[in-house]
C-alpha cells in the first residue's frame, strides 16, 4: 500500500518537472486531486481496507493529498515568477523614446483681436448688443440716412435676398436697433459678421466689424477723440496717437477717418504704413441728427458719437499680415503661431 502511495507521489513529481505553464498545472491538478484523480480514487479503495485500518488509511490519503498540493503550490510560485520575468522582458519600456506630444487648440487670431477690442471698450463701460446678420433695407440703409437709390449706397451696397432683405454690409444697423429699444444714455458695441461683394488681398466678401455708439447729453467730437485715444493705447502701444481726417458717411456729421501712428515704426515711416507713419483704422463721426430723430431720439436734447472698425484690418496691422485671405484659409501652420499658452 505504501508503495502505491509512493508511486503516486513520484509520478506527480515527474509530471511537475515537465510542466511549463499554469494551464498545464491546472490539468495536472485534475489528474491528481480532481474528482476522479489518482489521489481521490485511492479513497475509493477504502472499502477493501480492514475496518480498524480505515482511519489510518484515510489520514494517509489526506497527507498525500496535502503533499501533492504543496508540490503544486511550489511549482506554481516558480512558474509565476518566471512568467512575470518574461513579461517584464517583453514589455520593457524604452524611456529614451520621444513622447507623443499633445497639440491643443487655440483661439483664432480674429477672435483674439475681437476679444481684446471688446475688453478694451467694456472696461470703459460699453455693453454688447448683437444684431441680425440678415437684415432689412430699412435698418441697413434708410434708417441710417441713406434713402433708396441714393448714390451713397455704393459704399456698402451688396448681397440682396429680396428687394428689402439683405446680408448686412456693415454693423451700423446695430445703432438703429439699439436706439429704437433703449433710452439714452446709450453706450454699446455691436460686433458681428458683415458681407460685401469684394474679394482681393485686403478685402473679403465676409469680414467682421465692431460698431460703437454713445448717445447722451452733450456728446461731442472731443469725446470721440478721447475715447479712441484711450482705445488705441490699449490695443497697440502706450505711445500710439490718433489723427482725424475729414470724411463722409451719410449717418454721421461731421464724419472722420481715424489713423493711428504706425505700430511697427512708431510714426517714422516703414513698409507697413507705406512710408507715411500713419495707418487708417476706422471710420467714425457724430451721429447725424436725422438718424437720431428717425430712431425716436430728440436731437435737441441728445447727441451721439459712432464708430465702426474692421476686426480683420486691426488684426492685419497688429500682426503684420499682408493678405486677408490667410485669415480664412485655416492653415494650421499659420494659426499655430497665435497659440500662446
Ligand atoms: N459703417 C461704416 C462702414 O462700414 C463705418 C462707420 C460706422 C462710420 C460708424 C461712421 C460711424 O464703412
Amino acid at each position: 500500500m505504501q508503495e502505491q502511495f509512493n508511486n503516486v507521489k513520484q509520478s506527480a513529481i515527474i509530471d511537475l518537472e515537465n510542466v511549463s505553464s499554469m494551464r498545464e498545472i491546472n490539468d495536472l491538478k485534475v489528474k491528481y486531486v480532481g474528482k476522479s484523480g489518482l489521489v481521490t480514487s485511492l479513497l475509493r479503495t477504502m472499502k477493501d481496507i480492514a475496518p480498524e485500518m480505515r482511519s489510518t488509511f484515510g489520514k494517509m490519503v489526506n497527507d498525500l493529498k496535502e503533499e501533492v498540493l504543496s508540490l503544486f503550490a511550489q511549482k506554481e510560485t516558480l512558474l509565476k515568477e518566471k512568467e512575470l520575468k518574461e513579461r517584464f522582458e517583453r514589455e520593457k519600456i524604452d524611456v529614451t523614446l520621444p513622447g507623443k506630444s499633445q497639440t491643443i487648440g487655440s483661439l483664432h487670431p480674429l477672435n483674439i483681436v475681437k476679444n481684446k477690442i471688446l475688453n478694451a471698450f467694456c472696461g470703459m463701460g460699453f455693453e454688447i448688443f448683437e444684431g441680425p446678420e440678415i437684415d432689412t433695407d430699412y435698418y441697413c440703409f434708410q434708417a441710417l440716412n441713406i434713402p433708396k437709390d441714393h448714390p451713397a449706397r455704393d459704399m456698402q451696397d451688396t448681397f440682396y435676398f429680396t428687394e428689402n432683405i439683405l446680408l448686412r454690409p456693415h454693423t451700423s444697423p446695430g445703432q438703429v436697433r439699439t436706439m429704437e429699444n433703449k433710452k439714452p444714455p446709450i453706450k454699446i458695441l455691436s460686433p458681428g459678421k458683415v458681407y460685401r461683394a469684394d474679394d482681393d488681398a485686403s478685402h473679403s466678401p465676409m469680414f467682421h466689424q465692431i460698431e460703437g455708439l454713445v448717445v447722451d447729453k452733450g456728446v461731442s467730437l472731443c469725446d470721440l477723440k478721447g475715447l479712441l485715444d484711450e482705445f488705441v493705447k490699449i490695443m497697440f502701444d502706450d505711445d500710439t496717437k490718433t489723427r482725424f481726417r475729414p470724411s463722409f458717411f451719410p449717418f454721421t456729421e461731421p464724419s472722420v477717418e481715424v489713423d493711428v501712428t504706425c505700430c511697427k515704426c512708431h510714426g517714422k515711416g516703414c513698409s507697413l504704413c507705406k512710408g507715411t507713419g500713419w495707418i487708417e483704422i476706422l471710420g467714425a463721426g457724430i451721429v447725424n441728427k436725422n438718424v437720431l430723430e428717425m430712431s425716436g431720439i430728440d436731437s435737441n436734447e441728445y447727441s451721439g458719437l459712432a464708430f465702426g472698425l474692421g476686426v480683420e484690418r486691426i488684426t492685419m496691422i497688429k500682426y503684420g499680415i499682408s493678405d486677408i485671405r490667410t485669415l480664412f484659409e485655416n492653415n494650421v501652420k499659420f494659426l499655430k503661431q497665435f497659440n500662446r499658452r
